[in-house]
């Protein structure tokens, strides 16, 4: 067998958003179009002499061929040594992981997170550096750059081999290691928590429900919830991921849960519910009836940290996403702890992690992370709300409830406008950040503006500037509307509008969100004109 090189030419558009390069299936399908792409990556990231690469996805269509093809394309390019989940399949987290326990030069992760997959679906594809976290910007822009002008690649003519049995290969050269995809993930969480108490929890006859939405996350549930920690075979639902998710949409949010929804709502309910997305970063947490907003866990998570095994020493500081609720900025207000704002996206905590400046990380979207890796990791929430149930014999329901009462409540809640046209979506953005300019002082319903402006970060470890990260209008009781679009989107435009108020009474606690939020959600339809400018009068999503 030899390396071969193939003429080709530039696809417009190979521009990897905030989370890798996401597109139709079909469009991966193209001749060319997934080469070229792997091409850029690997001469951005310069000669990789015997160096060593991890490689999985989400199991999503188009996986087992990707698959394939990066290893070919691996070897061409002088890799020693790529670390393979079996079946081509390791979560984001695992490949996080992966990557910094065995030292590699980097990742590559096939995924397009909780898009819909199958023929029809999406696909995806990212490159995480040796941290083990997302591509840094400056390097996604320079692969974007290299697509623009590529005229050829190089791979070699080996034949597709196996990749679902445990075991090695050679392709020119290069080691090929088919390894479990859970083992090394399931060692590093059995380091963080408090393993024997969630057996003991099991034993004593509690009872959870983990919805893997037949994605990625369902191989290291069972193997870690049933199997390691005991939970009754069946916990685990939907545990086999398919290529096209069963036709589901794998995004654990209340609306595409809804199976799980219903049993935790049901009178025989389990004590905990649980799920996560298409590639097992995110989590959603639930209780009987009840569900805990992903700002709320984040929040809850930090102040009960001292509680966990791998947080027991205290934290370092917190920090979210900008349009994720204050909720943690008030935990980490009463324990002295440091709280950074960043822009949405994953990849802005990767300096404040590995400048050890904070210890926990969350967004709004159903991700929360930590130090232990540098990817948002679902699997490990769910271990995190396990570990602190089984240690303070507390109901969800009840240590959520007892936060507020100590901490206040944000209200919070994100309003989704899915598929609108691209033109509309620009020009309400645009209409808003001229408005942004003359609202402070200005009194809208019962609010006073205190000030709005389109969100700008300065990163404190690099320095590096983000600009135009969402517009967001803040009122003098620290009430916020904040509108942005979304970066991972495949069709037209996505608007997230996201609302929030804080609640200090504990008699005002327990209000539906929507009607606790029902001001700022007509002063923001005031604001930004949404059903004018897209024609929808209705949200398709509220979480
Ligand atoms: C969405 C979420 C964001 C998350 C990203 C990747 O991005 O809002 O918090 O980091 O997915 O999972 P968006 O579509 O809003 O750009
Ligand atoms: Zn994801």
């Amino acid at each position: 067998m030899s390396i071969v090189t193939v003429a080709t030419q530039p696809y417009a558009g190979q521009k990897p958003g905030t989370s890798g390069l996401r597109k139709k299936v079909g469009i991966f399908q193209q001749p060319n179009y997934l080469e070229n792409f792997v091409q850029a990556i690997f001469h951005a990231i310069g000669p990789a002499a015997g160096a060593t690469l991890v490689l999985g996805g989400d199991g999503r269509y188009h996986n087992r061929h990707a698959v394939q093809t990066i290893l070919r394309m691996a070897a061409a390019h002088g890799f020693g040594h790529v670390l393979l989940g079996r079946g081509g399949l390791l979560s984001t987290p695992a490949a996080s992981c992966l990557i910094r326990k065995y030292g590699a030069f980097g990742g590559i992760i096939l995924s397009a997170s909780h898009n819909p997959g199958g023929p029809d679906g999406d696909f995806g594809i990212k490159y995480n550096t040796g941290n083990g976290g997302p591509a840094p910007e400056a390097l996604t822009d320079t692969i974007y750059r290299y697509t623009q002008g590529i005229d050829h690649y190089r791979i070699s003519d080996h034949a597709p081999i196996d990749i679902d049995a445990i075991g090695d290969t050679e392709i020119d050269g290069m080691r090929v290691q088919v390894i479990d995809p859970v083992e090394d993930y399931a060692a590093l969480m059995s380091e963080l928590f408090d393993f024997d108490a969630i057996r003991a929890l099991f034993r004593s006859g509690f009872r959870m429900c983990f919805d893997a939405m037949h994605a990625v996350s369902g191989p290291y549930a069972q193997a870690i919830f049933e199997g390691h920690l005991g939970a009754p075979a069946g916990s685990v639902i939907h545990a086999v991921p398919l290529e096209d998710f069963g036709g589901g949409h794998p995004d654990p949010n209340p609306v595409n849960a809804a199976e799980l929804i219903a049993r935790m709502d049901a009178a025989d309910a389990p004590d905990f519910g649980a799920a996560s997305d298409g590639d097992a970063d995110r989590n959603l947490i639930l209780g009987q009836g009840f569900d805990v907003s992903p700002s709320d866990s984040l929040a809850v998570l930090a102040a009960q940290a001292h509680l966990v095994p791998g947080y027991r020493a205290g934290l370092r500081g917190v920090a979210r996403s900008m349009p994720t609720s204050c909720a943690v900025d008030r935990v980490a207000k009463a324990l002295g702890l440091p709280c950074y704002e960043t822009p949405t996206g994953w990849k802005f905590f990767g300096n404040l992690l590995d400048a050890g400046m904070v210890s926990l990380c969350g967004e709004e979207s159903y991700g929360t992370s930590s130090s232990h890796m540098r990817e948002k990791d679902g699997v490990w929430a769910v271990l995190f709300w396990l570990n602190l149930l089984a240690v303070s014999g507390k109901s969800v329901k009840q240590l959520v409830h007892e936060h507020w009462a100590r901490f206040g409540r944000n209200y919070y809640s994100r309003h989704d406008y899915e598929g609108i046209d691209s033109a509309a979506a620009q020009s309400l953005m645009a209409a808003l950040r001229e408005r942004c300019a003359s609202l402070a002082g200005q009194k809208l319903g019962d609010y006073t503006v205190a000030f709005a402006d389109d969100f700008r970060y300065e990163d404190p470890v690099d320095q590096s500037v983000s600009e135009q990260q969402g517009v967001r209008i803040v009122m003098a009781d620290g009430a916020r509307i904040v509108l942005r679009l979304s970066g991972t989107g495949t069709e037209g435009a996505t608007l997230r509008l996201y609302l929030e108020r804080f609640e200090a009474d504990p008699a005002q606690h327990f209000l539906p969100t929507q009607q606790a939020l029902a001001g700022l959600i007509a002063i923001a339809e005031g604001l930004a004109g949404i059903r004018i400018h897209t024609g929808r009068l209705h949200p398709t999503v509220i979480t």
